[in-house]
């Protein structure tokens, strides 16, 4: 259910085969009916180079969508350079979509709370405005915590901002999963709040494939942590 004021992106209804399900029958053998990611890329190589487009990416996206035409039951994986593809492969993708509601209008919700709720963005720093965050201790005064995020490796201005939360007595986190290395006056971030927090997934900065780091300076708060999610304390 949506709330009042909440911003949605209205995405229209997908009308018409998927392009991807289009090539896909293209790239399907006729006489043995196998899609093979290797060939399609072999054809589309040199174009998209020529292009300066990814290839790889491109066909990576065909494979996304056989996955989910499998999970369907539509087509068969061999291998990961086998697929067998029905010759009604773009029917059975429409017929896919519209079970899923392809016909209809898609409504993704972009924010719940409207924007006079939301704390502003600094332009100098693209992260979190301290006059916003001042503004928005008037309107909520009982807010006792801050989640401050620095985003693409960029640092929010936190000087400015825990200064309002000493005045608000408001606890400060630091979300640094996109900005490990980041300094702000020969600082890392995330050593400036009560506690920082970095990510250390798949699409971050460095990986251990998943997981992550609180990190704090204070320890009886560090050893609060460990009831969370029973991680391992490092002192240094
Ligand atoms: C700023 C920020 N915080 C938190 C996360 C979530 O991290 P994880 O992938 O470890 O859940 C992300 C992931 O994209 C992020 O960009």
């Amino acid at each position: 259910m949506l709330g009042r004021d909440a911003s949605v992106e209205v995405a229209p209804a997908i009308t018409g085969p998927r392009a991807a399900d289009r090539n896909i029958a293209l790239n399907t053998g006729e006489k043995d009916g196998f899609y093979r990611p290797s060939q399609h890329l072999g054809r589309i190589r040199e174009q998209f180079e020529r292009e300066g487009k990814n290839a790889e990416s491109f066909v990576r996206s065909h494979v996304r969508r056989l996955e989910a035409l499998h999970r369907a039951g539509h087509v068969e994986r061999l291998d990961d350079d086998h697929w067998q593809v029905p010759g009604d492969i773009i029917e059975r993708g429409q017929a896919y979509d519209r079970a899923r509601g392809g016909d209809s209008a898609r409504i993704k919700t972009l924010a719940s709370r409207n924007l006079e709720q939301q704390i502003g963005s600094d332009a100098a720093t693209w992260n979190m405005c301290p006059r916003a965050l001042e503004r928005a201790f008037r309107a909520h005064p009982a807010a006792r915590a801050v989640i401050v995020v620095h985003i693409y490796g960029l640092a929010a201005d936190m000087d400015a901002i825990l200064e309002v939360c000493r005045k608000h007595r408001a606890a400060v986190i630091e979300d640094a999963a996109e900005a490990l290395g980041t300094l702000y006056k020969g600082r890392h971030v995330g050593t400036f709040g009560d506690c920082g927090a970095l990510s250390f997934n798949g699409n971050k900065i460095i990986t251990t494939s998943g997981g992550g780091m609180l990190v704090s300076d204070d320890s009886a708060l560090a050893v609060s942590y460990t009831h969370l999610t029973l991680p391992t304390i490092y002192s240094v």
